[in-house]
């Protein structure tokens, strides 16, 4: 294994760059040579691909985004945009490749392993936490984190004047980002796509609590489920409470990664590295249990990742 090209793609999320740094750190560590590849499988198409030294990673582990920069590729998802990223793949004389990104840049990954043999690992970077093996994606602590402040804050406010708040989080169709936040920030209520709704046991909920004094109602929405404008309608009509929105929107995938994030994608990076000298491809590295794991493909996209039902548990007993 002599060259490792590297690539970022789809929704970018805060670790990815300490993740390159690592990669590329790694690599010339172990005297091979690092290719960064600009705007993911867009570029590889296009042919972006550039040498990396050690003074590129520099300065970037506390950096959220990332400077490889990251797209979503429609070419890439057609056989003659396939052919191409491959063939210059092979001009470029890479031996392995290395994708970060989620569900979708995971697949595209998948299908040049197995459709062209390409050596390739992939990385789980994606602040939704929907992707099967790993029990934490690269960015999704650093995206509760900022949630959280955001509800904090929006708590404030919320309690100055009695006012029933619907916030909004990402996750595209999985609950986890909201889940979690509305665990962490005392929410009275959380609605995401994988368990049915009840609202008017909620609105009940709610205004038992301000008849016990309470002096604001958070609710989490995850936007799989649907807009909170929607749902702010329907619990300011037949529930006649005082209510806001917030939609978090872009603000949860920017951000300094926490060091937890940091610490993940410094730790899947080193061994996605090792895992292509060893002779692994078609694999995912991921964190189970604290530790770092490799896991094939067909188990990623063989499964799919659950919601802890204890969590939702948790969620209920506690906002009673
Ligand atoms: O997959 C990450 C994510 O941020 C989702 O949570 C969200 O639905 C989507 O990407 C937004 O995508 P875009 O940045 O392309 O609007």
């Amino acid at each position: 294994m002599k060259r490792i090209a590297l690539l970022t793609s789809g929704g970018d999320c805060p670790g990815m760059n300490a993740a390159i740094r690592s990669i590329v750190r790694t690599c010339l560590s172990m005297n091979i040579q690092a290719f960064g590849v600009e705007q993911g499988y867009k570029g590889l198409i296009e042919g972006k691909l550039f040498s990396m030294e050690s003074k590129n990673v520099a300065n970037i582990i506390q950096r959220g985004g990332t400077i490889l920069r990251s797209a979503r590729s429609e070419q890439f998802k057609t056989k003659q945009g396939r052919d191409i990223a491959v063939e210059v793949l092979k001009k470029n004389k890479i031996d392995g490749l290395i994708v970060v990104g989620g569900d979708g840049s995971l697949t595209g990954a998948n299908i040049l392993y197995k459709d062209y043999g390409v050596k390739v690992v992939g990385l789980p970077g994606s602040i939704d936490n929907d992707i099967y093996g790993t029990d934490m994606a690269i960015g999704v602590d650093t995206a509760l984190n900022t949630i959280l402040k955001c509800i904090d804050t929006i708590n404030d406010t919320a309690s100055s004047h009695d006012r029933t708040f619907l916030i909004e989080v990402m996750g595209r169709n999985c609950g986890y980002l909201a889940l979690m936040s509305a665990i962490a920030g005392g929410a009275e209520a959380v609605l995401i796509p994988e368990i049915p709704y009840d609202i008017e046991g909620i609105i009940k909920k709610i205004k038992k609590r301000y008849e016990e004094g309470k002096t604001r109602s958070i609710i989490v929405v995850a936007e799989g489920v649907g807009s909170a404008y929607d749902f702010g309608k329907v619990f300011g009509m037949i529930g006649g409470f005082d209510t806001r929105i917030t939609v978090l929107g872009h603000i949860q995938r920017g951000g300094c990664p926490t060091i937890f994030d940091r610490i993940l994608a410094t730790r899947l990076g080193t061994a996605a590295v090792e895992a292509l000298v060893s002779g692994s491809s078609g694999v995912m590295m991921g964190l189970q249990k604290t530790q770092v794991v490799q896991v094939p493909f067909e188990e990623v996209f063989g499964n799919k990742k659950r919601i802890d039902s204890k969590l939702l548990e948790i969620a209920e007993i506690l906002s009673r």
